[in-house]
């Protein structure tokens, strides 16, 4: 298939919900095939439908590092059936070039979605690894919601933003999360004393 331009931070699009897949048709294997495609060109870790225009909601994910074969998890029509606990993840985004920033996620997560034969499965991601913390960040383009709006420091943030010439935080956009807040608080305070140890 092919490599497909990814929408940068800025455009409309990557804000709008994302559509059901109502049938899991050779249309819709080939986009998937386009995103994996464009996923291993631009060497990610995940890639959502919206972030190569098409506004459905698929995502895909391949946490394989180095020599590890690829092992591609394609995530059709997903849900979120579980999250618990809190982790401060260091992430970055296809649409945002070089720009990356600590932010708030749940540790654990179970999902259900289609994969790109259309059956069922579950799959349960733990302790705040990078598959958890991906499932989370893709989940979100599919509702137009980026990983800055689960910013940590605001501050810290619009320098990045700036230096990778992106447009600013949407200020607007930056969600509440109080749950999540305060058991990252603790764990910010955990690794400040930690620091201070060594
Ligand atoms: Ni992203």
């Amino acid at each position: 298939m092919s490599i497909k331009k990814v929408v940068r931070y800025g455009e409309p699009s990557l804000r709008q919900p994302s559509k059901e897949v109502h049938k899991v048709s050779q249309k819709v294997k080939n986009l998937v095939a386009d995103m994996l495609d464009t996923m291993y060109a631009q060497n990610g870790v995940g890639l959502a439908a919206p972030q190569i225009g098409e506004n459905y909601r698929i995502f895909v994910i391949d946490v394989s590092t180095g020599d590890e074969p690829l092992n591609p998890i394609v995530f059709i029509n997903p849900k979120i059936i579980k999250k618990s606990g809190a982790c401060i993840s260091h992430e970055g985004c296809l649409s945002f070039p070089e720009a990356f920033t600590d932010v708030k996620r749940y540790a654990n997560v179970m999902v259900k979605a289609l994969d790109r034969n259309g059956r069922s499965f579950v799959l349960e991601a733990k302790d705040g690894t990078l598959l958890a913390r991906a499932i989370q960040h893709e989940f979100d383009h599919l509702d137009g919601v980026l990983f800055v709006d689960h910013v940590i420091n605001r501050f810290e943030a619009e320098e990045v933003l700036k230096k990778f010439n992106l447009p600013p935080l949407e200020i607007d956009k930056i969600l509440d999360e109080p749950e999540l807040s305060e058991k990252i608080d603790e764990l910010l305070k955990e690794k400040v004393e930690k620091e201070g140890k060594n």
